[in-house]
């Protein structure tokens, strides 16, 4: 047997010497909509007894799912990186420096919340290679009513601070924002409006109309005229696996009284839809035809998974 004194200095050597790598996201929780940045950031502090050969992001769902690579930087500075355009993705990986790698999304949406991991070569004596980790979690929240105007004058100056006033540069800000977080419907006829559809699933009714008054619309307020060029562009935009596409129009009441929140002005569909507790929202059905149906305001997802529409009057 060892003395345990001899196994806890080996113990105590070994954590002396070991690298340590940092994984650090800003915000550390997403406020989807609001945030105008993510950033995630790798660091390797400089050891005078191994160096970095390349360090990696990894990211996925949760620490359960497969991780899929984001971004990798070799001692050569070289970066390979899966993502798209709107993401930006530096680093360094210096022998006498720090090193890291830095990812950063403009907008970021639920699907960049979740688990990361930066996995980091190491070369040492006799070129041993090892590999240290890190991970982190992102986690996400999405606005409501309370914050909002709170959230806008942070956004907005955030803008100004920035770029300047200049209306150029937020009209710039506001269409990445609208792209990164919604899809345009592509109509054949000749509405006055614009309807886009969100890539955000699982939104409560108020969420979704923070979203799109961020947008400068409205949950949309579908016209009888209108219904059928809108549900056909929601059937070739290309969301299969979604089942409720949330709309404006509530009975508030639950009195089966449908109208528009924005203006108390009743409903322009002419729905019977009769009153149901807890059922006071409207959405469309993609497993039924889009027929508009009834469905929760706080957990319009509780059948499959949902998304929204809005308009915005051009
Ligand atoms: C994860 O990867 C394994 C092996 O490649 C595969 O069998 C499994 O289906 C994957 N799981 C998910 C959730 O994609
Ligand atoms: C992203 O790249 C594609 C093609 O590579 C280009 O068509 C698109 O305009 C780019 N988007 C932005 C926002 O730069
Ligand atoms: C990354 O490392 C370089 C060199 O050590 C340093 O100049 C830079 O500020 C670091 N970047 C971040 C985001 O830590
Ligand atoms: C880090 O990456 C190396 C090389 O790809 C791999 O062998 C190792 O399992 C990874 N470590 C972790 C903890 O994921
Ligand atoms: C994430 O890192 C922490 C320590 O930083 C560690 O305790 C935990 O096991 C890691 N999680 C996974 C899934 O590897
Ligand atoms: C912003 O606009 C106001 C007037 O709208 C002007 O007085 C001010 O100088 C502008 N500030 C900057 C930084 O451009
Ligand atoms: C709208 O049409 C354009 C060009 O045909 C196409 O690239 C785009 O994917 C369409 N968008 C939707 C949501 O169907
Ligand atoms: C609404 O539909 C009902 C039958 O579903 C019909 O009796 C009624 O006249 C319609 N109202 C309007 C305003 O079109
Ligand atoms: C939306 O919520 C439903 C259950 O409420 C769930 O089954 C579904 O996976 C969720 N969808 C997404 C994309 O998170």
């Amino acid at each position: 047997m060892f003395p345990s004194g001899l196994v806890v200095i080996l113990v105590l050597t070994f954590s002396v010497t070991e690298s340590k790598v940092d994984l650090l996201a800003t915000p550390e929780t997403i406020a989807v909509g609001l945030s105008s940045k993510l950033t995630l950031t790798c660091n390797v502090p400089v050891n005078p007894t191994m160096h970095v050969s390349a360090i990696h992001i990894y990211h996925s769902a949760g620490p359960e799912h497969n991780m899929s690579q984001l971004a990798r930087i070799d001692l050569a500075g070289r970066i390979v990186s899966s993502l798209p355009n709107m993401t930006s993705v530096s680093g360094h990986v210096l022998v006498n420096e720090d090193s890291n790698l830095t990812v950063e999304w403009v907008f970021p949406t639920s699907a960049q919340a979740g688990y990361y991991v930066c996995n980091v070569s190491l070369s040492g004596a006799h070129a041993h290679i090892y590999h240290e980790t890190q991970n982190h979690t992102v986690g996400k929240t999405k606005p409501d009513f309370v914050n909002i105007i709170q959230e806008l004058r942070k956004l907005r100056s955030f803008v100004e601070s920035k770029f300047g006033n200049q209306s150029e540069k937020w009209t710039q800000t506001y269409e990445t924002f609208k792209s990164t977080h919604f899809i345009k419907l592509n109509l054949t006829g000749s509405s006055t409006s614009d309807y886009l559809l969100s890539k955000e699933p699982n939104s409560t009714a108020m969420q979704s109309d923070v979203m799109c008054h961020l947008l400068g619309g409205y949950l949309a307020e579908v016209s009888p005229r209108e219904e059928q060029d809108i549900t056909q562009a929601l059937r070739t935009s290309g969301n299969g696996r979604v089942d409720l596409i949330l709309i404006g129009g509530s009975d508030v009441d639950g009195t089966g009284n449908w109208m528009y929140m924005r203006n108390e002005l009743p409903l322009k569909l002419n729905v019977s839809l009769p009153a149901a507790p807890g059922q006071d929202c409207l959405a469309f059905d993609t497993k039924a035809s889009f027929r508009v149906v009834q469905t929760s305001c706080s957990n319009p997802s509780s059948s499959g998974t949902s998304l929204f529409l809005c308009q915005i009057d051009t």
